[in-house]
């Protein structure tokens, strides 16, 4: 009935604890600062701009909204495909508004969005709906949890789910060795160019920190 349909959630995911999303967004701040000044990324800075001349800051380039958190499934109330028998599933009710320890292992920054990989743990990935990333990489067989992310910004005009997408192109890149251009060396980690605007910092130290499996109403 009507009452069952609306009582499907916009999205289930991990929502970081309150510290953590302030963490996240300041390695994120000075990522972006030292990223704008290397000589590398003003190389290649017409992959952000169209054109090499045209001046950007990359700090204002993209907006983050909301609370930082780890999509598990996108149901939009209901609509997207597969919401109710996600939402039915015997772990996703047991681990209903329960905490675990979420993994960021690495940064990244595209000319579209600006992200956190996340590295899901075996009970986690029982969480995680099995058709992630076949439905947005269907020739490239990722294992699955590829796609885990936290969008931590978007450039301006891009949407939300472009963030997963980006990272999966980035994954499968990794996948066929492309190692990308060595960059640099930074205090947080190793930072790598692949090539059409896509930088990775992976980092020394992969954080965790305690999140809560919920779903977001909006
Ligand atoms: P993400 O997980 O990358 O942050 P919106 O505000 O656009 O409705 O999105 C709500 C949340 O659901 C966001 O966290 C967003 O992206 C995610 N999301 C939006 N659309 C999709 C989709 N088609 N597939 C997977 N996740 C989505």
């Amino acid at each position: 009935g009507p009452l069952e349909e609306t009582s499907l959630p916009l999205f289930f995911g991990w929502f970081l604890c309150p510290d953590f999303q302030d963490k996240l967004r300041s390695m994120a701040r000075d990522f972006l600062k030292t990223l704008k000044g290397l000589e590398t990324f003003k190389n290649h800075l017409s992959d952000f701009t169209g054109e090499a001349e045209k001046e950007m800051d990359l700090e204002q380039y993209f907006q983050g909204k909301g609370v930082l958190h780890c999509t598990t499934k996108f149901c939009d109330y209901g609509k997207a495909e597969g919401a109710k028998e996600y939402a039915e599933q015997q772990c996703v009710r047991d681990r209903y508004g329960s905490i675990s320890e979420v993994e960021v292992s690495a940064l990244f920054v595209t000319p579209r969005t600006l992200g956190a990989k996340v590295s899901l743990t075996e009970e986690q990935l029982q969480l995680w709906p099995a058709g992630a990333e076949k439905e947005a990489a269907p020739d490239a067989d990722l294992p699955l949890g590829s796609r885990a992310h936290v969008t931590l910004g978007c450039a301006e005009g891009v949407e939300l789910v472009q963030t997963g997408l980006d990272l999966l192109e980035i994954v499968q890149l990794q996948k066929q060795g492309e190692e990308g251009e060595r960059v640099e060396d930074l205090e947080l980690g190793l930072l790598t160019y692949l090539g059409k605007g896509l930088w990775v910092l992976s980092l020394r130290e992969p954080c965790r920190a305690p999140a809560c499996f919920a779903s977001y109403y909006g």
